[in-house]
């Protein structure tokens, strides 16, 4: 088996990989490519790489390439996190509608569809080059904006693009661990987009009501952190338990004040990791050390501007086997191991949202198995997540056109229609803010 890894210089690389050391047998892995358009950064990460097989005593050869053809010809699977534009990038995302008052997140609100104009045009080039040189390959997409990146390549790979994201799962394993439950035992009724979704409700084989009662309990929702971010109030008002992307909906001002008198997350990211990726020359051993350290200072702080913005101080709980690496691993097991494992997943909607058409993409709970993720029906939500989803997914397909054809008046609309931007001015101001500053909108006409 062929597994290839686009963005292979990426930060998160090393827990793919360890994830990789520790199944290499069960997935009769031959070969690991790690592709990517920076050989510095492929060089930083292979020492990393080597430390992590030296203290786990096992090889799992890779080999780094910068041949985007060479690196996908005839893989089984494709993971792909890159980030067009880099951390420079991601602060203008957020630092433009900022300056207008307006919520600055690389993939919520404005910053996530400049991001996604961006990245949907590379992404298309790697999904063209996949289909002609690797038919039957799987492209796993992490790459942000997850949902809409998805939806944008599924027009040239069809199901054979899978979105991933850990949030989902991460909410359902933190559910499970303050219900005191081993999640493999629970169904979560979740559902929605990227960054976007909802659970709904939490049953055992009993069939009890179990999110009922978490949110009817303070005490429980202060032990986890989308119970304290939301607060017992809100959550038991709508009967449901959001995903944490949707604080910047819920709490919009609260949160574009929190960002403006702290530091915003793509400004510590930016300086955080030019340091990292600048330290070399060091033995596999301290670039793992490093790697480590630095990965620690980037967990503990995600979604600080989100915990400020609730008036809270604590700190991101950080997971040792994050579901980021668990996540990819799941389905690339159930797929070929052809396991039918319940994964939540972003593929095409067939009729798990019936108020979406079949092409959307959503993110609900997937059978897994050999021919892929099938979604399952969801069913009726409640009319205000249907409505909210529904408007964001029409902003998410106007983005997509805009990316594809390079049209600032799609760009616009898309901006326009975004329910935290106030305004059609608001939305040309930020666009016209993007414009000056990202050589990849200086051709949109
Ligand atoms: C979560 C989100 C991802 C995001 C990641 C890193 O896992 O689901 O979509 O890329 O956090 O966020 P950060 O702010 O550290 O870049
Ligand atoms: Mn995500």
């Amino acid at each position: 088996m062929k597994l290839t890894i686009v963005g292979g210089g990426g930060f998160r690389v090393p827990l793919v990989y360890g994830a990789l050391l520790a199944r290499r047998e069960q997935l009769g892995l031959d070969e690991v490519v790690l592709y990517d358009i920076d050989e510095e950064r492929l060089t930083r990460i292979g020492y990393v790489l080597d430390g992590l097989a030296a203290e786990k005593g096992v090889a799992l050869p890779f080999r780094a390439t910068t041949d985007l053809v060479d690196a996908v010809k005839g893989a089984d699977f494709v993971f792909c996190a890159i980030r067009v534009g880099q951390l420079e990038g991601r602060v203008i995302d957020e630092d433009v509608p900022l300056g207008m008052g307006v919520l600055g997140q690389e993939t919520t609100g404005p910053g996530g569809i400049c991001f996604a104009l961006r990245t949907i045009p590379v992404m298309t080039k790697l999904a063209e080059t996949m289909a002609e040189h690797a038919p039957d390959g799987w492209l796993i997409n992490f790459t942000n904006p997850a949902g809409m990146v998805t939806e944008a390549l599924q027009r040239v790979l069809g199901d054979k693009v899978v979105g991933i994201c850990d949030s989902p799962s991460g909410m359902c394993r933190r559910v499970a661990a303050v219900l005191g439950r081993d999640p493999k035992e629970l169904w979560f009724d979740y559902f929605g987009l990227n960054h976007l979704g909802w659970l709904q409700g939490v049953r055992d084989g009993t069939g009890a009501p179990l999110l009922e009662e978490l949110l009817a309990d303070d005490a429980q929702l202060e032990r986890f952190e989308e119970g304290r971010l939301f607060g017992g109030e809100w959550l038991r008002t709508i009967g449901m338990l959001p995903n944490e992307y949707l604080y910047y909906f819920y709490y919009a001002a609260d949160t574009v004040n929190a960002i403006r008198t702290g530091n915003p997350r793509g400004a510590f990211l930016l300086q955080q990791q030019r340091e990292f990726y600048a330290r070399n020359g060091a033995s596999p051993a301290a670039a793992l050390a490093d790697w480590r350290a630095t990965r620690h200072d980037r967990e503990r702080t995600y979604m600080a501007e989100a915990r400020n913005a609730a008036g809270q101080e604590g700190e991101h709980d950080i997971e040792e086997n994050s579901g980021y690496e668990s996540e990819a691993m799941a389905v690339v097991e159930a797929i070929v191991n052809n396991t039918r494992e319940v994964l939540i997943l972003n593929t095409a909607n067939r009729s798990a949202l019936p108020f979406l058409d079949e092409r959307a993409v959503v993110e609900v709970p997937c059978v897994v198995g050999r021919h892929g993720p099938i979604p399952m029906a969801m069913g009726e939500v409640p009319a205000h997540a249907a409505s909210l989803i529904s408007t964001m997914k029409d902003v998410e397909r106007t983005t997509i056109e805009a990316a594809l054809t390079g049209s600032e008046q799609l760009a616009i609309r898309a901006l326009a229609l975004h329910p935290l931007v106030p305004s059609v001015t608001t939305a040309r101001e930020i666009f016209d803010g993007y414009r000056r500053r990202l050589p990849a909108l200086e051709a949109f006409v």
